[in-house]
């Protein structure tokens, strides 16, 4: 389902600051090699993502969900000085491709990139951080939510992608397929946890953004 309409984001984009090169490269060679191109967060979510990271200016980032490594390089943007992003996917196939960016990027010493069921992962990562992207399998958003919770830092962020999930979460609970239903429970802990402030973003495919008060 397109949320805006093509003529509309087409205007947005022309507007807005353009797809740096190795994004560019990036963008085409998941879309030439991949079977699920679809997954990558794309030129307006990747530059939102980036605003984010620029606002915050977070020394500890955590991704759940790398897939080619695009929003990986976007958020990386607004680190400060020394800081890390660590990045976790379960698909060992992608590391050659999201490497490779990365060091074009010329981000090799600030992303780190972890192969592996991101609950298994999770608990090997001690620091706190600002800022967390969790975009992995949609029946496990919760338990990543609750895993990193203790690790967010007080005035820190945790943005979930793909919450709209085409708009089948406003389908009745019956007809709700697992992924669906998991996603609708997330957006409704998040809705009902007091410990944030949240806004879910209808950009793209839905993104709720939960600050930790
Ligand atoms: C939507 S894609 C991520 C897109 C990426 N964040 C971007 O914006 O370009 C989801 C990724 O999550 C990974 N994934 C799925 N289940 C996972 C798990 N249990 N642990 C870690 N990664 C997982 C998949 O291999 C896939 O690459």
């Amino acid at each position: 389902m397109d949320f805006i309409p093509k003529e509309i984001e087409d205007y947005a984009l022309k507007n807005s600051e353009a797809e740096p090169d190795v994004l560019y490269r990036l963008n085409r060679e998941t879309h030439m090699k991949m079977t699920m191109p679809q997954m990558l967060s794309g030129h307006m979510q990747g530059l939102l993502l980036q605003m984010f990271s620029k606002m915050i200016r977070p020394t500890t980032i955590l991704e759940i969900g790398t897939f080619t490594g695009y929003s990986a390089i976007c958020l990386a943007q607004g680190l400060q000085k020394g800081g890390k992003l660590h990045t976790i996917d379960i698909n060992e196939e992608f590391s050659e491709i999201i490497l490779r960016h990365v060091k074009e990027a010329g981000l090799e010493g600030k992303i780190r990139l972890h192969i592996g069921h991101a609950v298994n992962i999770l608990p090997t990562l001690k620091e706190p951080f600002d800022l967390v992207f969790i975009d992995a399998d949609k029946e496990n958003y919760s338990t990543y939510y609750d895993l990193v919770f203790p690790q967010v830092k007080q005035g820190g962020y945790i943005i979930a992608d793909n919450v709209l999930w085409s708009g089948k979460v406003l389908s009745s609970a019956m007809k709700m397929d697992i992924e669906t239903k998991s996603l609708f429970e997330y957006s409704r802990k998040i809705q009902s946890d007091s410990r944030v402030e949240n806004v879910l973003l209808p950009l793209r495919d839905g993104l709720m953004i939960a600050r930790k008060k």
